[in-house]
């Protein structure tokens, strides 16, 4: 499931071009070619030349090369500095007040609620040792109504749906613990209580301003006659930190790419400003970083394209969270569509297709067509987005699959320039990246790409980048576990 990938050995074939930053940053010079290169995809290639080359010039904003993805990489670095510092900043960088990795000698009993994406879920977790004994799971639906309506309605539902488990789980008398993974971002204030700090991806509830997302579940619980506590309030980035680090002790950096994307990371806890608690013996302390609102203050302007105001005017939560409108599988498929409605606009594409036709599912079938040379299954999905009546060919899906591999391209290297900047950061003789969500599992090439773009964005370090499986769920159960640890360790 891991790759590693040695960057200091140049395997992608390093060189520096004139335009490489000089910041550390970029690899040594290299025979095999240009640094700045490395990033270009390839070019499309169809019979008609001509066309061809208006199509790469009316989409050459999302070709990123590698002098601005080392300005991006710049604004990166300084926005995480001043977020850690609680100055203006488009990074949140907020304390989960989780300071330890998991150590193997995790055990117990726990629910696990996992809030944010494309389903909610409940689960009964048993660790032993560390290790996974049972994992009982079941699914909710939260409909439309939910998910924009008020808040209290979508909390009571979570309630009703854990009171729904444990009674078929025949365990509503028992006295249980609850790991509460609530993947948006939040103020924390200790690790089982934070507020909200705004609505992301398919959620927009009203009346949430300044609530503890976690006391309201506990109120709502208890309401039920339930004897459950919340003992943790976590991210999904570092659920899957936890459950990265539960196989490889060398992960440190937990990722999403999923319905929307995000990172979270061990820093040392001296360079975290926002404290709410007694910390001094903690040294490190997990970071969420909420990339996913990098650049919200304009900082990363120069990257934006007309395509992607367009996706943004059209989504939920307009003018929040652009970075993640360039990653997230929420958003890939809306940017391949809009992508090709600007070609249509200008006698390019021969259809313009209607909002909501293209999904980032789509968008991976037709990375996955592109990598085997073939462009039917293109067409035939092209042609329902577009209806019958447009007059679709070979070339049409070759340009497409073309569009579908720019907008690939610039989201793995976006997510790998995040990735990048934290290795670097954290510095260590191997850095583990714990992975999870949907693109990074569905997307035919996705991984393979970051391991490119991570490489020649920090030449001098070595990292691994694995899958984590579930770290909503089983992430969720062991830093309840840690809690408790770290609990009976510090008793106040
Ligand atoms: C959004 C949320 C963030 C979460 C990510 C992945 O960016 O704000 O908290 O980690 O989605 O689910």
């Amino acid at each position: 499931m891991s790759t590693a990938v040695d960057s200091a050995l140049g395997r992608v074939g390093l060189g520096r071009s004139p335009d490489a930053p000089l910041n550390g940053h970029a690899a040594p010079d290299h025979e095999n070619g240009n640094w700045d290169e490395q990033f270009l995809p390839p070019p499309l290639r169809i019979d008609d030349y001509n066309r061809a080359q208006k199509i790469e010039s009316r989409l050459s904003g999302l070709v990123l090369s590698g002098a601005t993805l080392s300005r991006v990489s710049d604004v990166f670095e300084r926005e995480l500095e001043r977020g850690l510092k609680e100055e203006s900043s488009s990074l949140q960088m907020e304390n989960t007040y989780v300071p330890e990795l998991p150590n193997g000698t995790e055990e117990g009993l726990f629910l696990a609620l996992d809030l944010g994406g494309t389903n909610f879920r409940v689960l009964l977790l048993e660790l032993r040792a560390g290790q996974l004994v049972r994992e009982d799971v079941k699914h909710y639906h939260i409909n439309q109504a939910l998910r924009l309506g008020p808040g209290e309605d979508l909390f009571n539902f979570l309630a009703d749906c854990v009171q729904d488990f444990v009674r078929s789980e025949g365990m509503d008398k028992e006295s249980l613990s609850l790991g509460f993974t609530f993947s948006f971002p939040m103020r924390q204030h200790s690790i089982s209580s934070g507020e909200l700090i705004t609505w992301t991806k398919s959620f927009k509830c009203s009346g949430m301003n300044g609530v503890d997302v976690a006391g309201l579940l506990q109120q709502c619980l208890h309401a039920r006659g339930l004897d459950i506590t919340v003992r943790v309030l976590l991210n999904d980035t570092t659920g899957t930190l936890m459950a990265g680090a539960q196989i490889d002790p060398n992960v440190g950096i937990g990722v999403i790419l999923g319905t929307g994307s995000n990172g979270c990371y061990m820093e040392r806890a001296s360079r975290v400003q926002h404290w709410e608690a007694a910390h001094a013996r903690v040294h490190d302390v997990c970071v969420d970083v909420e990339w996913g609102a990098f650049g919200d203050n304009g900082c990363l302007d120069f990257i934006r394209t007309d395509i992607d105001r367009e996706v943004d005017q059209h989504s939920l939560l307009a003018a929040s969270f652009t970075f993640e409108k360039y990653i997230g599988g929420k958003y890939l498929g809306e940017v391949l569509r809009c992508s090709l409605a600007a070609l249509g606009r200008v006698g390019l594409f021969p259809a313009v297709p209607p909002p909501g036709s293209l999904l980032t599912e789509h968008l991976s079938l037709f990375e996955e067509e592109n990598c085997s040379g073939g462009w039917s299954r293109t067409l035939f999905v092209l042609q329902q987005a577009c209806g019958e009546e447009a007059r679709l060919g070979p070339e049409e899906a070759l340009i497409t699959q073309h569009v579908a591999q720019l907008i690939s391209n610039r989201a793995a290297q976006l997510a790998s320039v995040c990735i990048a900047a934290l290795i670097r950061r954290m510095d260590r003789p191997l850095t583990g990246v714990a992975v999870d969500g949907s693109v990074y599992k569905c997307h035919p090439r996705i991984s393979t790409l970051m391991n490119k773009y991570i490489a020649l964005l920090a030449p001098n370090h070595k990292f691994t980048l694995m899958g984590a499986e579930d770290g909503s769920g089983k992430g969720s159960a062991l830093t309840a576990a840690i809690a408790a640890r770290v609990a009976a360790n510090n008793p106040s």
